[in-house]
């Protein structure tokens, strides 16, 4: 949510900021702004509108050239999309220039100070105060980095900001409380980031900031420092592992395209080296001991959106791997409803961007309960991995298509693999049967590969659909949530009605639904492995048929039974049953990217959302 870029080099800042916002236009797209420091005042842009409207602006009304700059790209909280919303604020004086990523909840107290000292601010945003009280502060220390500290004591809530000051023009400072902050390391010149994406082209040696820590940037110097002013010693030094061209189009149309199409290889990686020779399963980083996984009697899955989908999935896996009750649990409902947890609670938190705030306040309130939290992540050296117990990366490699695909099969994976690690230790699973496990996982990315290649009748299909107001999504077994992802990638996509239901439950009201021609996905459970599961689903497709639906069946190959009750068949390589979402949802989300274009809808942008969620 809001995308930060700041620099201090010697290149063109302006460049520099743009590109990286480019970069990071995943995170926001309500609008963009940019200010730069040139000969002793800051000149400041800023459009309402992507990033697209800010570069025309400034093509008509370019900036003065400078080597130190901030720039920002936001998805609105306090105060609409507007040039006059959009960051980066300044202080009445034009002196003080700052974006924000987060959200400062005492901002309405601190405004009506602001004002009774005589402040009229402009905007309607929480982020102005800030800009307004870094220069009353910079006014007595003439210090950007000891204002910053002292303005961030006064905040409440979740911050990142970033700051320059016209009076000390070599400077980029930057704040951190619970939203990304990260720095990057180059020959002469430093970067600021909400995500390494934005200076990746310039520099893979990054460094992350702790929580409540103030960083001051200069082109051969960086100091960090906690809130309480004393010299930060856990600030993480990382080399990124991959380069710009990962985080490129490469030739496709959208990035989810590629995204897409890096699954298989995104899901090989993520299985990269997990095994021995000794047949043993390992994690990434695991401060909880083989005595205290052992004593675990519950977990307790928490995310959002698709990583809860991946979550519920884990369930059957995690259940019938190694026969502990599993919960899973939307993030943002876990800590109201003040849940049972203890030590020995195992909490898993699934999340790619490991920002989410509902995940990381899940997370927070598990461990402050005693319970121990694995986090599945896709982002390395992100808050939640490091306020984790336990971490598992999958290797996905950037998903920045707001959509999530890649991230959601490693995910798949990922738990797969937690699954089994919970097995191992605890013996529910013998060390032959881990590895029959894993070599069946090891065959999915082939799995993916074949299912990609024969997706050109689900393209077709999704077209002539375009027009529809509604789909709906059936599934049974690991299928529901296969149906529950295949509906929100086409409501967040192609902004249609869509909706996921457990085969089972259709006929306890939503079969009320059906009506000629309604579009119906089914999710059809392998005939081989339960073959109970599948005869059941066969009756479910049949039962909507008879009252008119258009059936889209996803099947198995060989799977003959569905045949006479298909409109359109799409099959998916024979897979273990527990295995199957890693292939089925495959074609939907093919279908959704492709149901959206017809739609003239924005891929990778869709209306309203942001890749990162860091509000609450
Ligand atoms: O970064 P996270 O995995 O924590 O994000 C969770 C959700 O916001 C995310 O999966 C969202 O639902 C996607 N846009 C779905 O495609």
């Amino acid at each position: 949510m809001c995308g930060i870029v700041g620099y201090v080099g010697g290149r063109s800042a302006l460049d520099v900021v743009l590109a990286g916002l480019k970069r990071l236009e995943y995170r926001g797209y309500d609008s963009a702004g940019v200010a730069v420091l040139a000969d002793g005042s800051l000149a400041a842009a800023k459009k309402a509108g992507k990033l697209v409207n800010l570069e025309k602006e400034l093509s008509v009304r370019p900036l003065p050239a400078g080597g130190t700059g901030i720039g920002h790209t936001r998805w609105a909280t306090h105060g609409g999309p507007t040039d006059v919303n959009a960051h980066p604020h300044l202080d009445g004086a034009g002196r003080v220039g700052v974006v924000h990523n987060g959200i400062i909840e005492n901002f309405a107290a601190l405004r009506a100070e602001l004002a009774d000292r005589g402040h009229d601010l402009r905007s309607e945003t929480d982020t102005e105060v800030v800009a307004y009280l870094l220069a009353e502060e910079f006014s007595s220390c003439a210090d950007l980095a000891e204002a910053m500290r002292l303005v961030s004591l006064r905040l409440e809530g979740a911050f990142t900001l970033v700051a320059v000051v016209a009076d000390d023009p070599d400077v980029v400072v930057g704040a951190r409380r619970n939203s990304p902050l990260v720095v990057g390391v180059g020959e002469d010149e430093s970067f600021l980031a909400s995500d390494v994406a934005a200076f990746i082209a310039h520099t893979r040696s990054a460094v992350e900031l702790g929580q409540d820590q103030v960083v001051e940037l200069r082109r051969d110097a960086i100091r960090i420092t906690g809130f309480d002013g004393r010299p930060a010693d856990d600030a993480r030094a990382y080399h990124v592992g991959w380069d710009a061209s990962a985080a490129e189009k490469g030739g496709y149309d959208y990035f989810m395209l590629k995204e897409i199409a890096e699954q298989p290889r995104a899901v090989a990686d993520t299985l990269l080296g997990r095994i021995d020779a000794a047949g043993s399963l390992s994690l990434d980083e695991v401060r909880i001991t083989a005595s205290e996984l052992r004593e675990m009697d519950k977990v307790v899955i928490v995310a959002c959106g698709t990583a809860f989908h991946a979550g519920l999935i884990a369930k059957y896996a995690i259940e019938h791997w190694t026969r502990i009750p599993c919960e899973v649990e939307l993030a943002s409902e876990f800590r109201y409803r003040d849940p049972i947890l203890d030590p020995r609670t195992l909490v898993v938190a699934i999340s790619q961007s490991g920002e989410t705030m509902d995940t990381l306040m899940a997370l927070r309130h598990a461990r402050e309960q005693g319970a121990k939290v694995l986090a599945i992540c896709n982002t390395n050296g992100s808050t939640i991995p490091r306020e984790s117990d336990a971490v598992l990366y999958t290797h996905a490699g950037p998903e920045v298509a707001v959509a999530s695909t890649k991230a959601f099969l490693t995910q798949l994976v990922a738990c797969y693999l937690v699954a089994l690690y919970l097995g191992q230790v605890r013996g529910t699973k013998w060390g032959d049967e881990i590895q029959a496990v894993v070599r069946d996982l090891s065959h999915i990315a082939g799995a993916v590969e074949e299912v990609l290649g024969t997706m050109e009748p689900v393209r077709d299909l999704a077209r002539t659909l375009a027009d529809k107001d509604t789909v709906l999504f059936l599934g049974r077994h690991v299928g529901y949530p296969v149906a529950l992802e295949g509906a929100l990638k086409l409501k967040e996509l192609a902004y249609m009605h869509a909706e996921g239901f457990a085969a089972g439950e259709l006929k306890h009201g939503p079969i009320a639904l059906i009506e000629e021609d309604l579009p119906v996905v089914v999710v059809v459970p392998s005939p081989r492995g339960r073959s109970v599961l599948h005869d059941k689903v066969v009756s479910n497709i049949q039962e909507i048929r008879a009252r008119g639906a258009r059936t889209i069946v996803i099947a198995e190959e060989g799977d003959e039974a569905v045949v006479p009750y298909a409109d359109h068949l799409v099959r998916i390589p024979v897979t273990p049953t527990l295995l199957q979402p890693l292939v089925a949802t495959v074609p939907l989300q093919v279908f959704a990217c492709e149901l959206a274009t017809a739609r003239g809808n924005e891929v990778d942008q869709p209306r309203n959302l942001a890749k990162s969620v860091t509000v609450e």
